[in-house]
């Protein structure tokens, strides 16, 4: 795991589009897997504004409401479009979510694990991190080694979600199709973005404190190629922090992304 934390959010941000477009111009059919949230949405403007196309590329996102359909103004599928499918040159039919709708969920969680299979794999999975640790909808106490299923969402996860639903905890659907730690721990590499002090206390949890099924996103300590962006106000609990600023800055490979 390499923790890289960046001077304010705006940097912290265009490092992660950086890396993003860096894998994409090297390889323009990547498979890309995506997260939603506020995190992610400054994320997603970078991305659109570069002149990168987005035709050969084929995307996966973390997770769906149970329930909602892709219209539904809460819904992760809207949240994509509004935010990246409309504004670059995707192909829909290579922009997957997990069917959130489905009148059989288990078999649109297969169908879901099955695709990703068909596409190669996932080259570089986004990640943000819930207030519980969540990464996906991968509520507290997830196997390690889950796949794509329904989970039911603890009430943290849905106050948090609560701005989408028109700020009523209870509008937030109580269960969601996500990808499982698994499913995540699968892709080649990984990429974990979060910002603001809200979020130090678990980021310190999961990047430094025991791996534990408690807490989804410390599962990220076990793969090989994961890297954890963050802004100063969520680095702010580290114990590491002095190695960690070291190695951003003498690693050749950061050389390029160092300003
Ligand atoms: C939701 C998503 C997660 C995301 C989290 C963080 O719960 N399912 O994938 O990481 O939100 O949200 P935010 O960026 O709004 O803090």
């Amino acid at each position: 795991m390499e923790v890289i934390v960046r001077p304010d959010r705006e940097q912290a941000v265009s490092l992660v589009a950086e890396i993003i477009l860096d894998r994409l111009r090297a390889k323009p059919e990547i498979v890309l897997g995506l997260a939603t949230g506020r995190t992610m949405t400054r994320v997603y403007d970078l991305l659109a504004q570069s002149a990168v196309s987005f035709a050969c590329v084929t995307t996966f996102n973390l997770d769906e409401y149970v329930g909602l359909s892709a219209e539904h103004p809460g819904s992760f599928a809207r949240y994509m479009r509004d935010h990246l499918f409309e504004k670059v040159d995707i192909d829909p039919a290579r922009a997957h979510l997990p069917d959130g709708a489905a009148a059989d969920l288990r078999k649109a969680a297969h169908d879901f694990e099955e695709l990703i299979k068909k596409a190669g794999g996932i080259d570089l999975q986004l990640l943000g991190i819930g207030e519980n640790g969540h990464i996906g909808f991968n509520e507290p106490a997830s196997a390690l080694m889950s796949r794509t299923r329904d989970k039911t969402l603890t009430p943290t996860t849905r106050a948090q979600n609560a701005a989408f639903f028109c700020g009523d905890p209870n509008m937030v659907p109580p269960r969601a199709l996500t990808m499982g730690i698994g499913t995540i721990l699968d892709a080649k590499e990984l990429i974990l973005l979060a910002t603001g002090e809200g979020k130090a206390g678990i980021v310190a949890r999961a990047v430094e404190g025991p791996i534990t099924a408690s807490v989804s996103a410390s599962a990220l300590q076990l793969h090989p190629n994961c890297k954890v962006v963050l802004d100063e106000d969520a680095a702010g609990s580290l114990k590491f922090r002095d190695y960690y600023d070291f190695v951003f800055e003498n690693e050749p490979e950061w050389a390029k992304y160092r300003r």
